[in-house]
């Protein structure tokens, strides 16, 4: 069997997900090809057809087409329901359907990467776009103390509480309380693109009020270290990057498209090379 997978955004040129998923089915000794594929918004819906005709097993989804591809499909998982996006297509006998790997896969990270139970935890995530949501459904859904969300546009966490309520409750708190009462937190999360490079010397919150044995993490990997991880490891808390979050999103949509365990290092060791080759002077 020749597996054909593959990822469609707009733009795509920097994505990791060829690379990373090219490497796993190699390593795991599958035959079948991943490629990127370029898909403008208006040709979408007929790109999702032609997975039926060209017989894809499956392909990624990412910005912008996570929540629009959802009426071209005929089955959407109920994560990716509630979240309200969908970042992995499966297809089974002709049928497509739509899950969400983003939020199981960043808690697989959150949770290796500390090495601590949650359960007891009060997180605050800050940002409320479309990562915050699969974020926020499945620490709630795992089962975290508090959770509470800040965001610049207040009512876009209002709307993340509503669409959270039938999983658990989340409290809505400005960035002035939030900034200002870090000790009432022990995970904060950031999931804004404040940061990422070439915006490097930007920090998305203040972390004068953190408290030493926190666990700060950002979503981001571009670069590994953001000047706010690195500020939060200067106050003596445990710092987390977004890499993890990404391999994990993969992993799992490997696993749901070949039924095989996914080789996370293998996975991780070909990001890194290949961030490596995008840093390195031209
Ligand atoms: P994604 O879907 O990847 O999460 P997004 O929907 O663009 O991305 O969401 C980005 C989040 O980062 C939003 O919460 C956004 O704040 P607003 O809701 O107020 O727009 C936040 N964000 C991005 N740039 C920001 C900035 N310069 N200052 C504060 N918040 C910012």
């Amino acid at each position: 069997m020749n597996l054909r997978m593959g990822v469609f955004g707009h733009p795509i040129g920097h994505s990791m997900s060829p690379a990373m998923h090219n490497a796993a089915l190699a390593e795991v000794g599958l035959q079948g090809s991943y490629g990127a594929y370029d898909i403008h918004p208006e040709d979408l819906e007929e790109a999702v057809r032609s997975l039926r005709e060209d017989q894809f097993r499956g392909v990624n989804v990412t910005l912008p087409h996570k929540v629009n591809v959802m009426p071209f499909l005929d089955e959407i998982s109920s994560d990716a329901r509630t979240i309200g996006a969908v970042n992995t297509i499966v297809q089974e006998n002709g049928r497509l359907i739509g899950y969400n790997t983003d939020g199981q896969g960043y808690l697989d990270s959150l949770l290796t990467e500390s090495g601590e139970e949650l359960k007891n935890k009060k997180v605050l995530i800050i940002g409320a776009g479309g990562a915050a949501r699969a974020v926020a459904v499945s620490l709630l859904k795992y089962g975290v103390q508090v959770l509470a969300i800040t965001n610049r546009t207040m009512s876009k966490a209002k709307e993340i509480a509503r669409i959270c309520e039938p999983v658990g409750p989340v409290s809505v708190l400005p960035s002035t309380i939030a900034q200002a009462n870090l000790t009432g937190f022990d995970v904060i999360i950031n999931t804004t693109s404040i940061g990422m490079a070439p915006d490097i010397d930007r920090m998305p919150f203040s972390l004068e009020t953190l408290k030493r044995d926190s666990i700060v993490s950002d979503l981001i990997y571009t670069p590994l270290k953001t000047r706010w991880l690195q500020v939060a490891e200067n106050k003596g808390a445990k710092t987390i990057n977004g890499l993890g979050m990404f391999i994990n999103q993969g992993a799992i949509a490997f696993e749901l498209w070949t039924g095989r365990k996914a080789p996370r290092e293998k996975m991780k060791q070909t990001v890194l090379d290949a961030l490596k080759k995008q840093e390195a002077p031209k």
